[in-house]
Parts: C-alpha cells; sequence; structure tokens
C-alpha cells in the first residue's frame, strides 16, 4: 500500500505558449509522480473535455478552474487511495467528475492526476516507468512516425493534409530509424530552400508546408526519401489526413488547389496518392463521422495500408470495438488525453491488440517536455509511436526517452519495425 498524501497543481506552458495543467501526486515516505496534459488542435467531436477558463485572457485557454478541480474535490476524491491501484483511482475520478465526457472537473484535470499516479506507482515499485508497466513481459521500441512537413490547422491550412510523416519499417535498431529520419528531414530542407527560403516550421515541428498543391508535399516528401539515399521500402509515407478538418457539407475542401470532392471522388483522390507515392499508413481519411467511408477504404486498401483512426476513435475501447466488427479501419491512434485516464487508454489498447490492430501511442499538437508517452509506448508494447517531428524540444524529449530505454534494455533492446504493423501487413 502506497497511500496518496497529497495531491498538488500548478499552470505551466505547453509547445503553443498556452497555458496547461501539472500535476504532482506525493505518496508515503515522500516519493511523488508528476503528470502534465497535452492539447490537441484537430480535435475529435467526442473527445474528453478540457476544463478551460474563457473569457479573453490567454484566448480563453487559462486553467485555473481545472487547477482548483484538482486542488479540491479531485484531491479530496483520491487522497488515502493507494497510487498501486491505478484502475481504481481512474474509476474515481470518472465517477467523481460524473459526466461522459470529463466536462466538469475538466479532461486536462484529470488526464494530469491519472498520469502522475501512475509515475507515483513506479516511483513506489523503484522502476522506470517502462519496466514497470513492462512488469517481466517481453517489450519493443516503437516503430516511430515522425513528422516533415506539417499541415492542417497545425500550419494555418497552408496546405490541407495534417501530417507527412515517415516510417522507416527498414531500420534494424531504434537507434538507426532515427538517423534515417534524421537524413530525409536534412533531404526536405534541402529540395524545400532550392524552392525558396525555408519559412520556420509548424505546430508539431515540420516544415513549414510552402507548397503549391497537396501533391507536391508528397512529391517533394517522395524525393527526399530517395534522395537520403533509402529505396526498397526501407522509409515509408504515413499521411495523417485528419480529414474533418476540411470537410463542410459533404464534401472535401481542398482550400490550396481551390478544389472540392464528394466521398466517392475523396475515395479516389487518395487512392490515386496511393498508387502514386510510397505510402504505408494512412490515418482518418475521411470525415469522423463517415462510418461508410471508413469502411470503403479498408475493404479497398486494409491488404496493404495500415488505415488509423483517430479522431474517428477517440481511443475508446468501445469504439475499437465496433470498428473491428465492421471492418471500418485496421488499427489505432492511442492519446491519453483524448479519453481521459490511462486505464481507459489501456483499455484500448488490449481491445485493438486482441483483433490484431496495429497501436499508435500519440503525442498532440500541442506538447510539453513531459515523456510519458514514449514509456507508455515501450511499457504497453504498443509498437508504434507518433510525436511529431525530429525538431523543438517537446518532440525531441520523447524521441531521445525512446534512445534511453534502447540503452536500459542493452542486448535485448528489440525494435519493432513492420512487427508492428496492422495482422497482414506485418
Ligand atoms: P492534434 O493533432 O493533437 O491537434 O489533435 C494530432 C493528430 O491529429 O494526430
Ligand atoms: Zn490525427
Amino acid at each position: 500500500m502506497r497511500k496518496i498524501e497529497d495531491v498538488r497543481a500548478r499552470r505551466i506552458w505547453d509547445s503553443r505558449g498556452r497555458p496547461t495543467i501539472e500535476v504532482d501526486v506525493v505518496i508515503q515516505g515522500g516519493l511523488q509522480g508528476r503528470g502534465v496534459a497535452p492539447a490537441g488542435a484537430s480535435r475529435g467531436e467526442a473527445e474528453a473535455i478540457d476544463l478551460r477558463d474563457g473569457g479573453s485572457r490567454f484566448a480563453g485557454y487559462d486553467v485555473q478552474n481545472a487547477l482548483a478541480a484538482v486542488r479540491g474535490e479531485i484531491a479530496e476524491a483520491i487522497i488515502g487511495l493507494d497510487a498501486i491501484d491505478q484502475r481504481s483511482i481512474d474509476e474515481t475520478l470518472i465517477a467523481v467528475d460524473g459526466t461522459a465526457n470529463k466536462s466538469r472537473l475538466g479532461g486536462n484535470a484529470i488526464v494530469a492526476t491519472s498520469m502522475a499516479v501512475l509515475r507515483a506507482a513506479a516511483a513506489a515499485a523503484g522502476e522506470p516507468l517502462w519496466r514497470y508497466l513492462a512488469d517481466g513481459k517481453p517489450v519493443r521500441l516503437p516503430l516511430p512516425e515522425i513528422q516533415i512537413f506539417g499541415g492542417g490547422v497545425h500550419a494555418a491550412r497552408r496546405v490541407d493534409i495534417q501530417d507527412f510523416l515517415v516510417m522507416p519499417v527498414g531500420a534494424e535498431t531504434f537507434t538507426k530509424a532515427l538517423e534515417m529520419v534524421a537524413d530525409v528531414y536534412a533531404a526536405a530542407g534541402e529540395l524545400m530552400a532550392r524552392k525558396g527560403p525555408l519559412t520556420g516550421v509548424a505546430d508539431e515541428g515540420g516544415y513549414w508546408p510552402n507548397f503549391d498543391s497537396n501533391e507536391e508535399a508528397l512529391t517533394t516528401l517522395t524525393r527526399a526519401i530517395e534522395t537520403a539515399g533509402y529505396g526498397n521500402g526501407e522509409v515509408m509515407i504515413s499521411l495523417d489526413i485528419a480529414a474533418s478538418q476540411f470537410y463542410e457539407h459533404g464534401h472535401y475542401k481542398l482550400g490550396l488547389e481551390d478544389r472540392s470532392f464528394d466521398t466517392g471522388e475523396w475515395i479516389e483522390v487518395l487512392a490515386n496518392w496511393i498508387g502514386t507515392f510510397p505510402i504505408l499508413s494512412i490515418e482518418d481519411p475521411v470525415n469522423e463521422r463517415d462510418r461508410d467511408g471508413m469502411i470503403a477504404i479498408t475493404q479497398r486498401f486494409g491488404n496493404k495500408l495500415q488505415i488509423i483512426g483517430d479522431d474517428y476513435l477517440v481511443t475508446s475501447a468501445g469504439r475499437v470495438r465496433v470498428a473491428q466488427a465492421e471492418g471500418a479501419g485496421n488499427a489505432v491512434l492511442l492519446k491519453p488525453n483524448q479519453v481521459g485516464t490511462i486505464t481507459e487508454t489501456l483499455d484500448t489498447l488490449v481491445a485493438a491488440r486482441a483483433a490484431g490492430w496495429g497501436t499508435v501511442v500519440s503525442a498532440r499538437s500541442g506538447e510539453t517536455e513531459d515523456d510519458i508517452i514514449s514509456d507508455l509506448s515501450v511499457g504497453w508494447n504498443a509498437g508504434q509511436l507518433k510525436v511529431g517531428s525530429i525538431t523543438r524540444s517537446e518532440r525531441t524529449a520523447k524521441w531521445n526517452q525512446v534512445l534511453r530505454i534502447e540503452e536500459m534494455l542493452g542486448g535485448k533492446a528489440e525494435y519493432a519495425g513492420r512487427s508492428a504493423l496492422p495482422k497482414g501487413l506485418r
């Protein structure tokens, strides 16, 4: 029994310069764990709702109400509970909040507390978090999805597609995987600089997308992989379409190209890209409410592509089970703050894995230096990790933590590579 003795909360700042919430959970003996709430920009409709103060200060993003919730009701509910019992603490948080979407106490207050409890339990066990979570079971270092160009709402809609990423499936180790991505990132920068001056980076550290079309970004990325010297499928492309962001009244509107497509036409646009570029994974290819579109895309491409539900599944185990029964997608993005607790995130992973789905632990576009998701991806043996680019410290904090875990594993370190893909693609 490691009783929770104190719960503290403070306001800190995220990578977009917005307030967020950090929670410390102190247990018997003075050990403590810390959790920080990240924040999405392209959020699914059914996500856990962050509690923000509204008003005009910091554009309404301040978190004084969420801080008060942690210091008041949350502290009262969990002080005295055993930090080792994550599930019952998370159930307590859900019950005290009492809403379906955690809007009363705030998804931000709840997830930061849930993470802090987990870290406190690992501290009590005297283990690094990943090893505490693995509990003796085998682990793999994740296949990373790393952003080269940002887009969508993370880049003022300069291009429509949100993430142009690469997956170094052919690497032998995690160390080598990051080297390959660094090569591609540098090559992409050189190609872009030939076109005009580089104009900074998007929210997750990928280059600001100075392109005339979405296809030009894909062509440039394909060329960057080639000029970096990677062929034969060693480095593949992954796209987060985040299609809900440019779906309006039954149409997909590419603002950059001033083109509009109905669902059938949009799927043909994607099919054309899939046939032309070395794409291995695609996320939220259609509007988050479009079950038929997800099923159609899975039927057509599910035997050669990873098809990830992010906004479509919102890290919900129930939604994953329904999607599996319907054949809508073959992988899930796992964002702890999207569902709101560690336990619910793990339940979603377990449900996805049971049917041979890919499981991708993911950061948000608004992040901090906190690196819990790196340990989650290894400790839960999720197989994949998506964090953003290989620049900006809130991103590299996560990749660098995986390098440290690789070193701790020593000779036992195994890189997931293709083994992390959905069954049938491994
Ligand atoms: P978000 O973006 O954190 O802004 O939701 C990440 C993603 O869509 O995967
Ligand atoms: Zn996404």
